[in-house]
């Protein structure tokens, strides 16, 4: 069994994801690591996100970077966003994807191009999604947890940034895949949308 969850950013995917994996016993991959590794491993090595070749090389990025902190900032998310439109890079990831679902007794993906790309066959596809501004207000109740006080502006720019890069590139672009359901969690708490989220893939089951 094949469960896809796509969506933008902050959209509470990841959260969602990792609901259902639980509720399946299933495993879990949050594939925008991945990319995110990609564009930390471009910075340190000096490399310049937008050049195909630079990300490229650092498809080769060692797993341990999967583990730091820096990975999950909204700084190394833009440059997963950068990184993730060269198409040479997507292919590097894609059989580490494909291997994680198809694995014996099933599987849990959570990106942008599950459902598309990655695994259309998937039982089940969820395309999981919440309005700018809620999006915004979560980046920031994150980032006050930390102690931090981020400018609301600037996370509003940096999320439909984001957003516009992920929809309008060429290949693999975010958008909702053939037979998803679509989930708004935009005035759900987290316990509701898990729950919609379940009805949802039991339906599709
Ligand atoms: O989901 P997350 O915010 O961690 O993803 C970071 C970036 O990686 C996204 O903005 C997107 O550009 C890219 N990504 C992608 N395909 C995926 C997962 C992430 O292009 N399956």
């Amino acid at each position: 069994m094949i469960i896809a969850v796509d969506g933008p950013a902050a959209s509470g995917k990841g959260t969602i994801a990792k609901a259902l994996a639980a509720h399946y016993g299933l495993p879990c991959l949050d594939t925008g690591l991945l990319y995110r590794a990609v564009g930390l491993a471009v910075l340190k090595r000096g490399g310049d996100p937008d050049r195909e070749a630079d990300a490229l090389a650092a498809c080769d990025f060692d797993d341990a970077i999967l583990a730091e902190p820096a990975l999950r900032s909204e700084a190394v998310g833009s440059l997963a966003s950068r990184v993730s439109v060269h198409p040479s890079v997507r292919a590097a990831l894609v059989s580490r994807q494909r291997d994680f679902a198809t694995q014996p007794g099933g599987a849990i993906l959570d990106g942008r191009d599950i459902a598309t790309v990655i695994a259309p066959d998937a039982d089940a596809k969820l395309f999981v999604t919440a309005s700018v501004a809620v999006r915004a207000q979560r980046r920031y109740s994150d980032a006050q947890a930390q102690g931090a006080r981020p400018d609301m502006d600037s996370l509003i720019a940096d999320i439909q940034a984001r957003d516009t890069r992920d929809m309008s590139r060429d290949h693999a672009p975010l958008r909702v895949a053939e037979g998803a359901d679509l989930l708004d969690t935009s005035d759900l708490t987290i316990d509701a949308a898990v729950r919609q989220a379940i009805a949802l893939v039991d339906a599709q089951l």
